[in-house]
């Protein structure tokens, strides 16, 4: 006979390799068609995929058919027309092609200084995300490398200072919620405010002027002020509370003093 305790962790162990297993043939089936196939192909064919895997868009479950059409569950006529494959987009349908899901963007890109020179001396989405390893958007993406590939970098830096002091202040609050947070201190519509905020803020760029960056900015500071405000009055009020509550326990251990102080003269 074998032990009882071991028979319940030979069966952990079996239930485990099972599950494994199973999250390993779930991991495969993600792989789709087109995924599969380019994986093994060499060169500019193959690379997609390495690049893909490593983008935001592969950890949201975008896949190569949403920019390039065609039929991911069909093998042999993945990229067939008839399936709605379009091959690779031309660099003035890129936005379209980007903003079939980034709705906003699409918007005031196209209402840009930049959108207006599409195929005649602009940037695409491609030109500042590039196309296949595309990542969380930061201010890292406004740099001399890339926007002087067309024209002087000044605007470029001014509108990257302006939304720098604004990320900054973003981030400092957020630290502060958080914080708060941990104490089941914070306000849900603190942090509302918060997220609308950073939301507009997130916007600001690809109009891509510096006087609506320098003004919005200047707006959007004065939000985050109001909710910083909120927050230093919930800290002053914490800390003259652990203030009361010092005083407290001062006042307590003089007490006790006393008492024992007394009590010694009495027994003497
Ligand atoms: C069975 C293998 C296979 C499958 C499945 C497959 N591809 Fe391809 N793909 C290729 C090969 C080989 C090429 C290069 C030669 C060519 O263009 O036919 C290619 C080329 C491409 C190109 C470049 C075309 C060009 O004009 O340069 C794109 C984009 C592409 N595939 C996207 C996809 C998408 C999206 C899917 C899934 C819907 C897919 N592929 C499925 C093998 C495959
Ligand atoms: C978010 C949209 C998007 C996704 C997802 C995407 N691609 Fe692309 N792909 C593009 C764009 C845009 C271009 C053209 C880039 C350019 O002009 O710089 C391109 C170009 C290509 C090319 C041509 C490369 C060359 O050098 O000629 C191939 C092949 C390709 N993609 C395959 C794939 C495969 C395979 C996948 C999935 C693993 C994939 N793409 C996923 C947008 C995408
Ligand atoms: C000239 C460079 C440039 C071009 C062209 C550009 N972007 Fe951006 N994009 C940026 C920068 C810089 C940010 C980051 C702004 C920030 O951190 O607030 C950004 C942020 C984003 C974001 C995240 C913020 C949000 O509003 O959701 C998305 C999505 C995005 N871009 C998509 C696109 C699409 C789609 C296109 C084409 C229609 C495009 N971008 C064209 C530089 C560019
Ligand atoms: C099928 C819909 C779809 C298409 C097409 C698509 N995206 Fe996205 N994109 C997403 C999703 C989903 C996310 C991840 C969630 C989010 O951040 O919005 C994302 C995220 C992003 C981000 C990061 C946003 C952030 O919050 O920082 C950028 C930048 C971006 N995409 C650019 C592009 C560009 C450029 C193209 C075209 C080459 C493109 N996308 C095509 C759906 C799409
Ligand atoms: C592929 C070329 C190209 C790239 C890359 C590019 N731009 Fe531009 N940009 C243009 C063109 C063309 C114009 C319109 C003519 C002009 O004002 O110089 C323009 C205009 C602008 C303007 C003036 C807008 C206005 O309304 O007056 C700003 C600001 C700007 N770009 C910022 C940037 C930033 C920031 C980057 C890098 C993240 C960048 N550009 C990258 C081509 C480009």
């Amino acid at each position: 006979m074998i032990p009882a305790p071991i028979v319940g962790s030979i069966k952990t162990l079996l239930l485990l390799t099972v599950g494994l297993a199973f999250s390993a043939v779930a991991a495969m089936a993600q792989d789709n068609a087109c995924v599969q196939c380019h994986a093994a192909l060499p060169g500019k064919y193959g690379e997609p995929v390495i690049l893909w895997r490593t983008s935001i868009h592969s950890a949201n479950g975008v896949y190569c058919h949403e920019c390039h059409g065609g039929d991911p569950k069909d093998m042999a006529n993945a990229m067939n027309p008839g399936r709605g494959f379009k091959g690779v987009p031309k660099q003035t349908a890129i936005p379209e092609t980007c903003g079939r899901c980034h709705v906003g963007v699409l918007k005031d890109f196209l209402g840009s200084a930049h959108g207006k020179r599409l195929g005649n001396g602009g940037p695409t989405c491609v030109s500042c995300h590039g196309n296949h390893a595309i990542k969380k958007a930061s201010l890292e993406l406004i740099n001399e490398k890339t926007c002087t590939k067309c024209h002087p970098y000044e605007r470029a830096r001014l509108m990257k200072e302006a939304m720098q002091v604004t990320e900054g202040l973003i981030t400092a609050l957020d630290s502060r919620i958080q914080e708060l947070k941990i104490h089941g201190k914070a306000s849900e519509g603190m942090e509302q405010g918060l997220f609308n905020a950073r939301n507009r803020f997130h916007t600001l760029f690809h109009n891509v002027m510096v006087e609506k960056v320098k003004s919005e900015s200047a707006a959007i500071k004065k939000e985050l002020d109001a909710i910083g405000a909120q927050i230093d009055a919930i800290e002053g009020a914490e800390q003259k509370r652990k203030m009361a509550g010092a005083v407290a326990i001062g006042v307590a251990l003089l007490a006790a003093l006393l008492f024992r102080l007394l009590g010694k003269s009495y027994e003497d």
